[in-house]
């Protein structure tokens, strides 16, 4: 139904994330160690878009990190998963091209958008970091001097990366002899015949353990780009901290190991992934607030499909919605579509958490991902429940350790301004409207921040939302 504009889009995100990677191909030093990381340029960045996640000391402990599955990196303690060097230590331009990428299928999106020297100053802070983690946690052990400095040096200084043996071109052959070895080199044990995954395994991070799924490789979503120097890196080298080990295969056999995994991933599955930033553009609303789907002024505004961020990378239930966006100077209302395979409805007979989605607008241009209270003026914002706030005695709010749901979760805006929702054939469709205050409708010297989230009642998270989108610039075309 929705396949060329998932086309154009997928072809849109794949341009961002080669741009990203290929930006990074200018030959930096490994970052510098010793720095003082709250001293750094890039720090106030970090604050402001890493810290709701990473938390300001880097430890993974923002505010946001207890709703993340997977959790957000502890820079200090634990090994970085994507790295292309011999030691296993990534190098500056591994963590860039992750910070510029973002983490496919994860919470964490791509930073291209923030441009490359920023995303480099990041760089500088995220190694500061772990060089400080590394020595505190060293020093604790009772080394001192040359001792400690080489400890330190061989926990976070990058070793140069021995060069990958040349790719041969990818042919049925090479595909099919990767798929013997699939089960030769014992690929096969954790992640199945079928490449299914699902297997949950132990993982030792940071000094604690966690829980690492193997991911059903057919989904197409992976977390790093999958071009085949990454898959060959990782087939190579492992994933850091997981249980993804590294493996001693010679070149022809490494490169028939990658184009079988190749053969596994749905071309243009990856756009899902990653929610990138851009315009999002909307027609002129003039008249009456339209509260039904069926209003024909949405049908004048092209959808626009925007991927979703999930809470929980296991649950990626809803993981795209469409957008149909109409604006004045006083209001943006959309129609969104989200395809959903569950109705829930809470009701008398049914205490279901409700689907819904919420939409936030702020003046403020590329706001952080995920504000945490009181860091960003947000001009207005409303949810859309289909039926009644879940109660605040849900069990999801304890077991969530939600202090305070009416603050987060209540509707700002009164219930007229927030239009009905229609589910036909799996798929809601939503009004939803917030009011503004500018001149003129948003345009492209005064756009407005735009992001949604989507509330999955069978994701069983009360009135928590389960998936997010980045922020578009929404903007009237004249
Ligand atoms: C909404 C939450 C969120 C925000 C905001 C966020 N991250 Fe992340 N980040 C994560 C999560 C979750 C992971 C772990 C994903 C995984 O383990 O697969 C992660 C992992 C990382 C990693 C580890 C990569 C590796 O190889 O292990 C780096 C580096 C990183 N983030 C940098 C950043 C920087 C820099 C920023 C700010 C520009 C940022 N992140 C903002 C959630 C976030
Ligand atoms: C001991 C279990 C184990 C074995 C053996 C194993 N893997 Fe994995 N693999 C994992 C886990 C766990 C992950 C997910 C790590 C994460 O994202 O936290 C993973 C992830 C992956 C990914 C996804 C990378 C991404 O960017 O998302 C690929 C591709 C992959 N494995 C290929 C292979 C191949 C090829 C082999 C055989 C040479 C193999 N694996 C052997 C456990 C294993």
């Amino acid at each position: 139904m929705y396949d060329l504009a998932m086309l154009r889009y997928s072809l849109a995100c794949i341009t961002v994330a080669v741009l990203a990677t290929s930006s990074a191909s200018t030959p930096r030093p490994h970052p510098p160690t010793s720095a003082d990381p709250y001293k750094l340029p890039g720090y106030p960045v970090f604050i402001k878009q890493c810290a709701p996640c990473h938390g300001e000391h880097g430890d993974g402990l923002g505010q946001g990190a207890r709703f993340l599955t997977p959790a957000p990196r502890d820079f200090r303690r634990t090994q970085l998963k994507f790295f292309s060097t011999d030691n296993g230590v990534a190098s500056g331009k591994d963590i860039y091209e992750t910070i510029a990428a973002g983490i496919g299928g994860t919470s964490m999106l791509p930073f291209a958008q923030l441009g490359e020297a920023t995303c480099w100053s990041l760089v500088d802070v995220v190694a500061a970091f772990r060089e400080r983690g590394a020595r505190e946690a060293l020093e604790q052990t009772g080394l001192t001097g040359t001792e400690l400095e080489t400890a330190v040096a061989g926990k976070c200084n990058p070793s140069p990366a021995s060069d990958l043996p040349p790719e041969p071109p990818a042919t049925v052959d090479t595909a099919s002899r990767g798929l013997i070895l699939w089960r030769e080199a014992g690929c096969v044990t954790c992640h199945g015949e079928a490449a299914r995954g699902g297997e949950v395994q132990v993982a030792q991070r940071g000094g604690s353990t966690m829980s690492v799924r193997v991911p059903d490789l057919t989904t197409g979503v992976l977390r790093q780009v999958p071009t085949p120097f990454n898959l060959a890196n990782r087939i190579r080298r492992g994933i850091g901290g997981t249980p993804m080990p590294a493996t001693n295969l010679g070149g022809d056999d490494l490169w028939s190991l990658v184009h079988y995994v190749k053969t596994l991933i749905p071309e243009g599955a990856q756009a899902i992934a990653d929610p990138v930033w851009g315009r999002l553009p909307a027609a002129r609303l003039t008249g009456e607030l339209p509260t039904s789907p069926d209003d024909p002024r949405f049908a004048e505004v092209p959808i626009t499909w925007l991927p979703l961020a999930p809470f929980n990378a296991f649950d990626r239930s809803v993981s795209m919605i469409g957008v149909q966006p109409l604006a004045s100077s006083t209001h943006i209302v959309m129609r969104v579509v989200v395809p959903d395979a569950t109705r829930d409805v809470p009701s008398k007979t049914s205490d279901a958490a409700p689907d819904g989605i919420a939409l936030r607008v702020t003046p403020v241009s590329k706001p952080p991902v995920l504000p945490v209270a009181g860091q960003m003026p947000v001009l207005d914002r409303a949810v859309t429940y289909t039926g009644a706030m879940p109660r605040v005695e849900d069990p999801v709010f304890i077991a969530s350790g939600f202090e305070n749901p009416e603050a987060v979760c209540k509707t700002v805006a009164p219930a007229a301004r927030t239009g009905t929702s229609t589910y036909v054939q799996g798929t809601w469709r939503h009004v939803i409207a917030v009011r503004t205050e500018m001149s003129g409708p948003p345009n492209a010297s005064q756009p407005l921040s735009v992001s949604l989230a989507v509330f999955n009642g069978s994701a069983k998270r009360g009135p928590l939302p389960t998936a997010f989108s980045a922020w578009r610039e929404l903007v009237v075309s004249p």
